[in-house]
């Protein structure tokens, strides 16, 4: 679970890169987080992983209150995420099996824990012929594979990755998001940071769109079938009640279809039902 509570981030440069945010991505959620570069993405990413702190406001991830977190519970807490980024951050000099190991043997997991698990993980991502490769002997996708098995080998409540597609050839971008809803669909909450507009019409689901600092979208939409044609949204703008300053359609059931043609539903209870 992730509660952001009026959240500002103000760097000491100045740069007030978050502004009075407040967002709830409950348990068994999946999360796409948009906006342009510079937006204020990874600002809210380094909030949620306690790589600094809001300047106002209140964090809570899986339970624990960022801002009231002694330093040496900090582990403890970043046990409960899986993180995967975009430049995969693998060991060069570890095989796939010791990468993904070594963040089991850090908290003194069993051995023969290790033993089962680790293979088994490695077989969810598809990755069992490349158990002894070095990173250097895999493509970007399977890099991307491997940090995902080692995001998920502790059994994170949460995986939180930045741009995880963005060193990824655009095809091979959508195994790896298929990869993340497959992981999703067994109860791992998930957060995914990406500018690639593509995928997020393809999958749909909630999407999160941060623009200078602010939440200017949280709605669910709803994936690329359901895109409709020009004239169709023609149509749809014709019959509107209103279209938002965001460019989204508000029909006069209700419905909502956003700037790039795709139905969404209304944003019911994002925040708890505080909006
Ligand atoms: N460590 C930092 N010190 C000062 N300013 C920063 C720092 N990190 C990011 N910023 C600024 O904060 C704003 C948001 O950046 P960031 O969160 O990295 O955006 P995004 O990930 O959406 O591209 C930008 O104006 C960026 O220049
Ligand atoms: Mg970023």
């Amino acid at each position: 679970m992730v509660e952001l509570q009026n959240v500002s981030v103000t760097y000491s440069s100045g740069v007030d890169a978050l502004n009075n945010v407040s967002l709830k991505i409950n348990d068994g959620d999946f999360a796409f987080v948009v906006g342009q570069s510079g937006a204020g993405k990874s600002t809210m990413i380094k909030l949620l992983l306690k790589e600094i702190d809001a300047t106002s406001g209140v964090v809570t991830v899986n339970g624990y209150n960022l801002g009231k977190l002694k330093k040496r519970k900090i582990p403890e807490f970043r046990r409960t995420l899986g993180f995967v980024f975009q430049d995969f951050r693998l060991i060069p000099s570890m095989t796939v099996y010791e990468n993904i190991a070594f963040v089991l043997r850090v908290i003194d997991a069993p051995l023969k824990y290790i033993r089962k698990r680790v293979p088994y993980v490695i077989s969810l991502v598809g990755l069992h012929s490349k158990t002894n490769s070095y990173p250097d002997e895999l493509s970007g996708g399977e890099k991307q594979r491997v940090a995902i098995a080692r995001a998920l080998v502790n059994d994170p409540q949460l995986i939180i990755a930045d741009e995880p597609t963005g060193n990824i050839d655009p095809e091979l971008s959508y195994e790896i998001v298929e990869l993340l809803k497959g992981i999703n669909d067994q109860g791992t909450t998930i957060l995914m940071v990406t500018h690639e507009h593509d995928l997020v019409r393809h999958f749909g689901g909630r999407i999160i769109n941060i623009t200078g600092g602010e939440i200017v979208f949280d709605e669910v939409i709803s994936g690329v079938d359901e895109v409709l044609p020009e004239e169709e949204l023609a149509q749809a703008m014709a019959e509107a009640s209103a279209v938002t300053n965001t460019g989204n359609i508000i029909l006069p059931d209700q419905q909502i279809i956003t700037p790039d043609g795709a139905y969404a539903a209304p944003a019911n209870d994002r925040n708890g039902g505080a909006e």
